[in-house]
């Protein structure tokens, strides 16, 4: 009943004080599956530009699998490690290839296509196709371990697994996709790194390290 009201909470506060992001416009698979990768080594204002350009640019799978390479390189330029968008066009390559141009929904099927590993491949899925995936990242392992006290260490491979175990049975199973963008908004905007203001937060009551006077130690991390 506690992941209930947890829920309730989140969700709530989202519906009122989402970001109006482009890329939250629909739930075109193409549409995330950009941003999500721009968003990866790159702050949400300095991204929404470069989107709304490479989408003028390469409004579909089709047009990104045959662009030329320099075009490509070219939209990117100033965003910084380029593999990401070659990876990504060797993806358009593999979705027009060997699925039709239809994408897999499954986070397993998605995670087969170039570049896409778990995190992207659990914000595709959920946002997308209303999945029931997780979406680790380093805002997650944050928020998480905060909100819960887990003490696993992130910088151990195998912690990703722990933290996707605990959040399936968090995430509600008829707004994946928006638990996942809330759990993004909420930790960009209380639970920063350096800056967090949880005495605002609208889960301040569920975050139990917050409660205990207790965040300066979460998320752990033994090497640094
Ligand atoms: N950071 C990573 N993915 C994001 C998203 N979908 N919205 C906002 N910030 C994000």
């Amino acid at each position: 009943e506690k992941t209930k009201a947890f829920q309730k909470a989140l969700l709530t506060w989202y519906d009122t004080n989402k970001r109006d992001l482009p890329w939250r416009k629909d739930h075109e698979p193409y549409h995330i599956w950009v941003s999500e990768i721009m968003l990866q080594q790159t702050q949400v204002n300095t991204v929404i530009p470069y989107y709304e350009r490479f989408m003028r640019l390469f409004p579909s799978v089709n047009a990104l699998a045959n662009a030329p390479e320099s075009q490509l390189l070219k939209a990117w330029e100033g965003l910084g490690y380029y593999s990401r968008v070659r990876n990504m066009q060797r993806a358009a390559q593999q979705l027009v290839q060997d699925y039709a141009g239809r994408w897999p929904h499954s986070k397993a099927e998605l995670q087969e296509l170039v570049g896409i590993g778990p995190y992207t491949a659990g914000a595709i899925a959920s946002i997308a196709f209303q999945q029931p995936e997780p979406a680790v990242d380093g805002n997650a392992f944050r928020v998480f371990s905060q909100l819960l006290e887990i003490d696993a260490d992130i910088t151990k491979p195998q912690t990703r697994a722990l933290f996707e175990k605990v959040i399936r049975q968090i995430i509600p199973i008829d707004r994946p996709g928006d638990f996942n963008q809330a759990i993004m908004d909420l930790g960009a905007s209380y639970m920063t790194p350096k800056n967090s203001d949880n005495a605002h937060s609208p889960v301040r009551a569920f975050n139990q390290a917050y409660l205990d006077d207790r965040l300066n130690e979460f998320p752990v991390r033994s090497k640094r």
